[in-house]
């Protein structure tokens, strides 16, 4: 199955707007299909824990989901210049797939909203490279053949999507960030499906 998944934590919703776009531009290329997974929250073993499935929205992803895919996108808040807990928790539980290489070739984008222009996303998508690489995936970002790269006056960047949401977390994607989210998910899909052959 020529399957990207994207795999993504969103708190607001603005992290879950972008996935729905990125899966638009994989499924614009010819036999690539999108498969979206989310994590929960992290709690302390001395909170409550939620449902193994949730009530609503996107399935939990399991370790297969990553085993299954031909390339993932990678979405999470900024927070404090880095990824949000529930997607380096759920990352710091792939150990067995690294010991077989699973993801090795495999190609992998990632995306980010945060409150503020100059408030970390590009750390934050430079952080969430790092595990991806000690997994042997090659990192897929944005060129600037890419019109809105140039045009963007709020998110969208080299190293993958990004929105700017604003400090209360309300601000609507704009048209340059949508393109750049559909613009990286079309050439995550057409890369993992060049390389899957
Ligand atoms: C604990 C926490 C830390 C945050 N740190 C940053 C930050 O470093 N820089 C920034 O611009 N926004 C920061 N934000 C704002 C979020 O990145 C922003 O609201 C983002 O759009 C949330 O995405 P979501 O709606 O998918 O949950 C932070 C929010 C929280 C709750």
């Amino acid at each position: 199955m020529n399957e990207i998944l994207i795999l993504y934590y969103s708190q607001g919703g603005a992290v879950r707007n972008m996935a729905q776009l990125i899966a638009r531009g994989v499924e614009s290329v010819p036999n690539a299909k999108a498969r979206i997974r989310t994590v929960p929250k992290v709690s302390t073993n001395c909170e409550a824990t939620e449902p193994e499935i949730p009530a609503s929205g996107d399935p939990y992803a399991e370790l297969q989901d990553l085993e299954e895919c031909i390339g993932l996108a990678l979405g999470s808040p900024t927070r404090f210049g880095n990824m949000a807990a529930p997607i380096k928790y759920f990352l710091d539980g792939t150990t067995a797939l690294w010991l077989k290489g699973a993801l090795i070739h495999k190609p992998a984008a990632v995306f980010t909203s945060s409150g503020s222009m100059h408030g970390g996303n590009e750390s934050t998508l430079l952080s969430m490279m790092l595990p991806l690489m000690h997994h042997g995936m090659l990192i897929v970002g944005l060129p600037y053949s890419e019109p809105a790269l140039s045009s963007t006056s709020t998110g969208g960047t080299p190293y993958g999507a990004s929105h700017i949401a604003g400090s209360m977390d309300d601000k609507p994607l704009s048209d340059d960030e949508k393109k750049l989210c559909m613009a990286l998910g079309k050439r995550l899909a057409e890369t993992a499906l060049k390389l899957s052959r």
